[in-house]
């Protein structure tokens, strides 16, 4: 079994099962001179693709030496793909795990816009390396390669990130941030928040005014881990980007969008839909590591009731089975809903600190990005909507940044401080929830 052979059977060039890859001569080679540096956008040469060779069923090599083996060990089923692991093995003998797939639609060339986004090397996203594979007759195929991602070693404890999003493997009550669990969930947002924006950024300096993703969704990003700096911490990266952005309908999944919003609107939608999913959990799933219960079973019955009616109330509405008409009448509900929460969650004594940390804040973040949706999808469809997404995002996470805090060398509170050193130390003045400031 191949992963090349597997996912191309329309193709029939390649149904020759004692060579998926044949030993055929490449095209021309367009290298990526300087894959790890960061490059602008807008500099690139959109021609960044590069083309392989298959040495046998499961390997190949790419031109500038590396040599990719695909294991048979599926990762991930999508409706578009299936992603095997594999390794990267450069020249210079460096080896990196790798996640490898050849999309299920058969061989149309990517667009230049996707083949440019590897190029750029960001942090909170994958933008694929595309490789072409030349088969028979003058034909080829296309596979993409990426980063291995993994949740394992995070201290989510979870198979994906979703479960960690909703609770379902309690988040740590240590590690990576020592006894900050509310920090360890918390910056599960600020990366999905930073994915999204550095995507959108993405799309505006390449001009793809008209550009979203169209499926923003927990399963839709995976964690990063990295182990430089200070131990690993892991980095959330936004995946399963539109080969072609700026189509007017991309794929999308049930409950994340919604019927009538523009696309740059909806994509915030998605993630606001995310956090209410997420806020939801709480009533059934445990929190922190430690807690038996969920932490609504705390409270007494007149508050649940309370809580229980609001978070029924936002579902109600995203669900579109409320009588509200108009868009705008929609989303300032949700914003009524979730200050309601707000309001009604602030004086609880009976709440822990960090709990309670967690759910105000995903009460905040949700009416933030209500308020979002409605502006973006008033704005003019194109540049103006797409740099309201930013504006939001933007204003959402600066939020998350004020409850998490500036850890790390670089200031991203998604690292952890190093404990050897005092100098990136968390001061104890940022250690104290904003509820206990004076
Ligand atoms: N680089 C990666 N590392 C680890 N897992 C991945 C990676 N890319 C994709 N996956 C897994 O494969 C699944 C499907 O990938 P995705 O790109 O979303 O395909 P589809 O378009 O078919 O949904 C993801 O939900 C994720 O679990
Ligand atoms: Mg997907």
């Amino acid at each position: 079994m191949s992963l090349l052979v597997a996912n191309t059977t329309q193709n029939t060039a390649l149904n020759t099962p004692s060579s998926p890859m044949p030993n055929l001569p490449s095209t021309k080679a367009h290298s990526l001179e300087v894959k790890s540096q960061r490059v602008a956008l807008q500099h690139l040469n959109t021609n960044t693709m590069q083309t392989g060779l298959a040495i046998n069923g499961m390997a190949l090599k790419l031109d500038d030496g590396t040599v990719v083996e695909v294991t048979q060990k599926k990762i991930g089923k999508g409706a578009f793909k299936e992603i095997y692991e594999g390794t990267a093995k450069k020249v210079n003998e460096s080896v990196r795990p790798i996640a490898i797939s050849a999309p299920f639609i058969p061989p149309v060339p990517f667009s230049a816009f996707t083949c440019s986004l590897s190029a750029t090397n960001p942090t909170h996203f994958i933008g694929p390396q595309i490789v072409k594979l030349p088969i028979k007759n003058g034909t080829y195929q296309y596979i993409t390669i990426s980063d291995l991602c993994t949740p394992k070693g995070t201290h989510y404890a979870g198979q994906k990130l979703k479960d960690a999003l909703n609770f379902k493997h309690p988040v740590s009550k240590t590690k990576p941030f020592a006894v900050r669990p509310d920090k360890n969930y918390l910056r599960l947002l600020f990366g999905m928040l930073q994915g999204t924006l550095e995507y959108y950024k993405a799309l505006g300096k390449a001009k793809q005014y008209t550009g979203a993703h169209g499926d923003i969704k927990a399963l839709n990003f995976v964690l990063n881990n990295k182990t430089k700096h200070m131990g690993p911490y892991c980095t959330v990266k936004l995946i399963d980007l539109p080969e072609n952005p700026t189509k007017p309908s991309l794929p999308w999944t049930k409950f994340y969008r919604c019927k009538g919003l523009n696309k740059h609107a909806n994509d915030l939608y998605a993630l606001r839909t995310m956090l209410i999913v997420a806020l939801s959990s709480v009533r059934t799933n445990p929190m922190f590591e430690g807690d038996h219960k969920p932490v609504l079973a705390l409270l007494n019955k007149h508050d649940q009731k309370q809580i229980n009616s609001a978070l029924d109330a936002i579902g109600t509405i995203i669900q579109e089975k409320s009588k509200l008409a108009s868009i705008g009448e929609k989303e300032r509900e949700i914003v009524k809903q979730a200050s309601l929460l707000t309001n009604l969650i602030t004086p609880l004594k009976k709440l822990p600190p960090y709990h309670k940390q967690v759910l105000l804040t995903l009460a905040c973040c949700i009416g933030k990005l209500s308020l979002g949706i409605e502006k973006t999808h008033f704005t003019h469809f194109g540049v103006n909507s797409q740099l309201e997404v930013i504006k939001t995002v933007e204003n959402v996470k600066h939020f998350l940044q004020t409850k998490l805090g500036v850890s790390g060398p670089t200031g991203s509170p998604m690292k952890p401080a190093p404990l050897s050193s005092s100098k990136r130390k968390l001061s104890k003045k940022r250690l104290v929830l904003p509820a206990q400031k004076k």
